[in-house]
């Protein structure tokens, strides 16, 4: 029988018991071994409830003992990069949240390590890896929709704050709100699917508009009442791509609209694809006449499993499809949003122009 690879979790809260150990512990080419959270409480109630027998408080100690194979990086966005370099620097592979690190400087720093390392580095963006979003890059890598000229994406909530005072809110511990919580997922999600091409300038917007009240947390979320709330709740954004290609965006956890919903569209010569709400449309030409095409995606098969898909990466030294190298590509873009936000104009986005640019700076 083959070993089976060592796995320890780092960050026992709430993503990690509804993702990475539910997907973990249904691998049965994967031990649990170890699982780490600063809160030994937290750490306990898990390990107890996955059979996991040793528990840690602090990750280097469990990294230099335990000759782990894997780790998930379950923390706050702040610890990611200390705790992904250290890991790969134990030489350990590594799944780690999304976003990769609360800056571009972070995650290049990341980036570093694990080419250093020789180790796999995936990020945990499942939004890539729904059925729909596999059958949509397929579609679109087959050229189906020709040259794509126009992208957008969005994903908005009516009271969605993620715990008003939690870390979630805390600029330091997050790195940003909506525009790194969810705006990571689809903003993503539509350049993934693009090819991540190369982007020309930015406009940013942001507010925040709902820090005083805790109305408008999510549901089951309860929030701390005293703790800090200094990120922008709502975001809107253009951003302009090298191709001549425009993809605009639109995320919030709290606002005054109809319902929740999330979308993407991306519309090109050939064709255009829509996502709304999880449906899924194509929009092309046949016979001399507009179609619309609805494809039935049973949810009975599972295209693509993001446990699965980074053990078998390890184990075959393939690629995963969120490497280290996207969240990089992510963290730039985001990092000058946020400048672009608080400049209140457009700012350039190729690292050559931007310092060439003193319009901007
Ligand atoms: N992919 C997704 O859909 C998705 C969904 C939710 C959250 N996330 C990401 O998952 C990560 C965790 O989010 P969450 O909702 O589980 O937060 P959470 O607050 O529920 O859990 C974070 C845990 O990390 C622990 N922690 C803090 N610092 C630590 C350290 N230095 N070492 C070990 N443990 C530490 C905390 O005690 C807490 O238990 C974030 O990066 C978030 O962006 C991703």
């Amino acid at each position: 029988m083959k070993k089976k690879l060592r796995y320890g979790l780092i960050g026992a809260g709430s993503n990690a018991e509804k993702k990475h150990l539910t997907g973990y512990s249904a691998l049965p080419h994967v031990e649990l071994v170890a699982v780490c959270d600063v809160n030994q409480e937290k750490a306990k109630k898990m390990a107890e409830k996955y059979q996991i027998s040793n528990l840690y408080t602090n990750y280097t100690v469990m990294l230099d003992r335990e000759q782990l194979d894997l780790v998930s990086v379950c923390t706050p966005n702040l610890f990611h990069a200390d705790i992904s370099i250290y890991a790969l620097n134990r030489g350990v592979h590594v799944h780690c949240e999304k976003p990769l690190a609360i800056s571009a400087v972070d995650s290049q720093k990341i980036l570093d390590a694990k080419r250093k390392s020789g180790k796999m580095l995936m990020i945990g963006l499942n939004n890539r890896m729904t059925n729909e979003a596999v059958f949509i890059k397929q579609y679109i890598d087959e050229g189906n929709l020709g040259d794509i000229y126009q992208a957008k994406a969005g994903w908005r909530r009516r009271s969605g704050i993620p715990g008003r005072g939690t870390w979630f809110t805390n600029k330091q511990l997050s790195g940003g709100g909506v525009m790194v919580d969810l705006g990571v997922h689809y903003l993503d999600l539509v350049l993934y699917l693009m090819g991540n091409p190369e982007p020309s300038y930015i406009t940013g917007s942001t507010r925040r508009t709902y820090d005083h009240t805790n109305l408008r947390n999510r549901n089951g979320y309860a929030g701390n009442p005293n703790g800090i709330f200094d990120v922008e709740d709502s975001a809107v954004g253009y951003l302009q791509l090298k191709n001549g290609g425009a993809v605009s965006f639109e995320f919030s956890w709290a606002s005054n609209i109809e319902k929740d919903t999330t979308f993407i569209e991306l519309i090109g010569t050939k064709g255009g694809i829509s996502l709304v709400d999880g449906r899924l449309k194509i929009f092309s030409e046949q016979q001399g006449t507009c179609v619309d095409i609805v494809p039935q995606l049973s949810p009975n098969v599972k295209l693509l499993n993001e446990f699965e898909h980074f053990t078998s990466c390890i184990l075959s030294g393939e690629e995963p499809l969120a490497p280290p190298e996207h969240g990089v590509y992510m963290m730039e873009i985001i990092d000058q949003f946020y400048r672009s936000a608080s400049l209140g104009q457009p700012v350039l986005l190729s690292r050559r122009e931007r310092t060439a640019a003193v319009i901007y700076d």
